[in-house]
């Protein structure tokens, strides 16, 4: 059976037991913090389960795209050496939320497996392994499904504390959690390998191929296990896996997608053989590099991106021990294109984007390699002893992306050896300094239970009275009195929490005898916290307040914001479909808003972006704000973001002429675009491969930025005496003025040469006739010291001449000795002579030599000498 028919075979047999088929979730998890990238198919239901989220059916199947390359359930290293990890899979999934449990769980598993109308497996290749205290669970096995006691392994906690266990699923360190079940497959005595339980388990022989998680709790930050509000089902089954299975094979990588990647991986390397581990590593690697970045992942030095471009860099080095000849990954999107592009179709859609940011990502490690490499080369040439230091490892990896096997690999062949304990504590350190940084800014939410939502009142309103729900002092709640630092909750708010690049409202509540000075808001679940000081009086629940938010303040952000949602449309339109955002902040003072884009933006561009975001903003359209649902939403043409969680009704936001920007937003607007008044980008420029950031000012910041070039302006021009109007031509002439200056300054001091030459010419001396001149020329450049010396050699038929200077401390010498006197005396050996007593060093042929030195003080003395060496050494 094709993995595409598996995929599709699992769909209508869940189907047909009443499952709803939902669509996999993006990689990048919807506003989940705890979770790097979407690991299991049961992520994107995480809030159904807690029972934070209702949907219209309670059985649901899914192939869920995953990766496993970092965070809680990383298989990086693993991919290429065994048959069965891969960094990207596809999870096939059955979910129940609070209908079926472990009965109906365990016989749908069963039928689907082993069933004659579905997939048929011989029951006596299965095993099953249950938690240890599961009785439940072992019972359904060994007495409705028949499977026998023989073949059935309970495992208990194996992995050092309650509840950790390979039977006992869990998602991350915290959340939905409970035991489970898993069905393995017995692929024979042939290959190497012992069952679930036994020591040899992590053979290739016996692999698990489904997990049946019982979902019962939710595990809190604090290590509680809170019982779920109804017991669910979420299980998982490598698609991979279970084809390999069903096409006999004891790899994934010979089922027939892999099997065609690889021939394109091997194509793309010349031909090399399929059955290469670095092969299978390319194979893998393509598949969720690819997919990242369909999902909106760039490589980048942190999170998300940075794991990606580990990835990618993985993959090149394996490339590059196959002999890759330059960027090799790129030309295998086309085929993994072709082989999962009807199943995923963003896939399909971002085909060329992909292959750009794997091309440009593969340029910039070939050059880093380089460099890191050369680093290397030098660091073994001056290393003492045969171990490569842990610093020197440490800062290959961490500033040249060298991952630490490369290094090894190179050791090796140098009959070197590495110094991983000193690498572990600079990597040790490099975390703590991390840890420490992040530990800037106050956990705001740390150990924070706060029942209850705010309601927000600020698109209408910006005050209104109301009332204290909850008044937290240093994390406990109670009265704050006078002085105090405090986070307030209201039952209803005008103030704006940040989110969405928005910054938070500032102002202040008052009350009889009190005030509150709120310098930051914030969200915490649905509640609104508002972060402060009480400036006098006592701030208790259940005080009636007069909430006021910095009007000035809330309204110069709103034009950032309405200009960022212009700006960002007008980027697309100039730019193309591909640009979208990647971080944006709106403040009071400015917009700052990164996005995807592979070249600089061009001054033309830059200036179409601009005049289109001002025409929008002189059209002074209404901006309209429509709450509905994801679907109306869509068809509007709303833009949504990767990795944003939106609700079942959205808010949908469109300005301009023609629906010129729609955008899903909770920020704060303008309510017409003219409010903006202008808009002036101040600034544009790369902040990492791939991603541009803009920053622009609007309203009256905007004129003041426009006000001061203009003042910049005028003073330019009076300095040079012109008029606003006259500036370029003015520079352009002090330039031109400048440069006729220059060339009679350099003709003027050729003069002066000359002329000292002719002086000098008369000051030498006498050495068994011939001529001897030592002189110091002050202020002369090195160039003028070779003009004098030539022509003093002129003149003074045959001789020896040499000139110094001294500027900044340093010694300037050229010696010259006259063409015929050259088989009698040679200027290199002069100048060897000289530089050795002024701190330096100098040579040269033998009628013209040059040299310097540090010790100006030593000139003097060296300079009488040179008429007693020319006597001791005429030859
Ligand atoms: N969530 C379970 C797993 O990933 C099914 O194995």
């Amino acid at each position: 059976m094709k993995t595409a028919d598996l995929r599709q075979a699992f769909f209508d047999y869940f189907q047909h037991q009443g499952h709803t088929v939902v669509p996999s979730s993006s990689l990048v998890p919807a506003d989940d913090p705890t979770l790097l990238f979407t690991n299991a198919g049961m992520n994107q239901f995480k809030d159904v389960f807690l029972g934070r989220e209702q949907r219209d059916y309670s059985r649901a199947t899914t192939a869920q795209k995953c990766v496993r390359a970092g965070g809680k359930h990383n298989d990086l290293e693993n991919v290429g050496y065994t048959a069965r990890h891969h960094t990207f899979f596809e999870m096939l999934g059955n979910f129940s939320f609070g209908d079926y449990f472990k009965a109906d769980a365990i016989r749908f598993a069963w039928t689907f497996l082993t069933g004659d109308d579905w997939l048929g497996l011989p029951k006596e290749k299965l095993w099953v392994t249950v938690y240890a205290s599961d009785d439940e669970a072992y019972n359904i096995w060994v007495n409705d499904m028949g499977v026998p006691e023989e073949r059935m392994v309970r495992i208990g906690d194996n992995k050092g504390a309650p509840y950790a266990s390979d039977n006992f699923w869990q998602m991350g360190d915290t959340g939905p959690c409970g035991p489970c079940t898993e069905i393995f497959f017995d692929h024979g005595p042939d290959v190497a390998g012992g069952p679930p339980g036994s020591p040899e388990e992590d053979g290739d022989r016996y692999i698990e191929i489904w997990n049946v998680v019982f979902m019962q709790y939710n595990r809190t930050a604090e290590g509680d296990m809170l019982p779920l509000p109804k017991p669910s089902v979420d299980t998982g089954m490598g698609l991979e896996r279970i084809a390999a299975v069903l096409q006999g094979v004891h790899s994934n990588y010979e089922i027939d997608l892999f099997e065609n990647l690889l021939k394109a991986a091997s194509e793309v390397l010349g031909g090399v053989a399929t059955t290469e581990a670095s092969l299978r590593v390319v194979a893998d690697h393509i598949r969720s590099c690819a997919f990242l970045i369909a999902d909106g992942v760039m490589p980048s030095n942190e999170g998300r991106g940075f794991v990606l471009r580990r990835i990618i860099r993985r993959a090149a080095r394996h490339g590059n021990k196959l002999g890759a000849q330059g960027p090799f990954f790129h030309k295998l999107v086309g085929a993994l294109v072709n082989l999962m592009g009807e199943a995923y179709p963003e896939l399909a859609r971002t085909q060329a984007q992909i292959e750009k940011v794997l091309l440009q990502e593969e340029e910039q490690f070939a050059k880093t390699l380089d460099k890191g490499l050369r680093l290397l080369e030098q660091d073994i040439a001056e290393l003492e002893g045969t171990t490569i230091p842990g610093e020197t490892i440490f800062t290959l990896y961490d500033t040249y992306g060298f991952p630490v096997d490369l290094t090894n690999d190179i050791a090796r062949e140098r009959g070197l050896t590495l110094d991983y304990e000193g690498y572990e504590k600079a990597m040790n350190d490099q975390r703590e300094r991390a840890r420490a940084a992040s530990k800037f800014g106050i956990d705001y939410n740390a150990g924070l239970k706060l029942e209850g939502k705010t309601e927000f009142t600020g698109y209408e309103n910006v005050d209104g009275r109301e009332s204290v729900r909850t008044v937290i002092v240093g994390g406990e709640e109670r009265t704050a009195t006078a002085g105090e630092e405090a986070m307030v909750v209201l039952e209803k708010t005008p103030f704006y929490a940040e989110s969405g690049g928005q910054v938070g409202d500032t102002g202040l509540l008052t009350w009889e005898g009190g005030r509150f000075e709120v310098t930051d808001t914030r969200k915490e679940g649905d509640n609104h916290l508002h972060i402060g000081k009480v400036l006098e009086g006592a701030l208790a629940v259940g005080e009636v307040v007069e909430a006021r938010v910095d009007h000035a303040r809330r309204q110069a952000t709103a034009l950032n914001h309405s200009a960022t949602h212009l700006l960002h449309a007008a980027l697309r339109k100039v730019l193309g479909e591909h640009v979208s955002q990647k971080g944006s902040l709106v403040d009071p003072d400015k917009l700052r808003f990164d996005f995807s884009h592979f070249e600089a933006v061009t001054a033309d561009e830059l200036k179409e972006i601009e005049h289109q975001v001002n025409q929008q903003i002189l059209a002074n359209t209404p901006v309209e704000t429509e709450i509905t649902d994801m679907e109306r939403a869509q068809q509007k043409g709303a833009m949504a973001l990767f990795g944003e969680k939106y609700g079942d009704s959205v808010r949908v936001l469109s300005m301009g002429t023609d629906a010129y920007s729609v955008e899903l937003c909770g920020g704060t607007h303008v309510s017409r675009t003219g409010d903006i008044g202008l808009l002036k980008v101040i600034s544009e420029g790369g902040i990492s491969s791939g991603v541009r950031r803009i920053e622009a000012v609007t309203g009256f910041n905007a004129l003041a930025w426009v006000d001061e070039s203009d003042r910049k302006l005028r003073e330019a021009a009076q300095l040079v005496k012109g008029t606003r109007d006259s500036l370029l031509e003015k520079v352009q002439s002090t330039l031109e003025r400048n440069r006729q200056l220059e060339k009679e300054m350099e003709q003027l001091k050729a003069k002066l040469a000359s002329s000292a030459g002719s002086d000098l010419a008369a000051s030498a001396v006498e050495v068994k006739g011939f001529k001897v001149v030592a002189a110091e020329l002050e202020g002369a450049d090195r160039k003028t010291l070779m003009d004098t010396a030539d022509q003093l050699k002129n003149k003074l038929g045959e001789g020896v001449v040499v000139l110094a200077s001294i500027e900044d401390g340093k010694v300037t010498l050229v010696a010259g000795v006259t063409k015929s006197a050259t088989s009698k005396v040679k200027a290199g050996d002069l100048m060897k002579h000289l530089t050795a007593q002024v701190g330096g060093k100098g040579g040269g042929r033998p009628d013209m030599a040059q040299g310097g030195g540090t010790e100006p003080e030593k000139l003097p003395a060296a300079l009488q000498g040179v008429a007693g060496w020319v006597d001791e050494n005429l030859s």
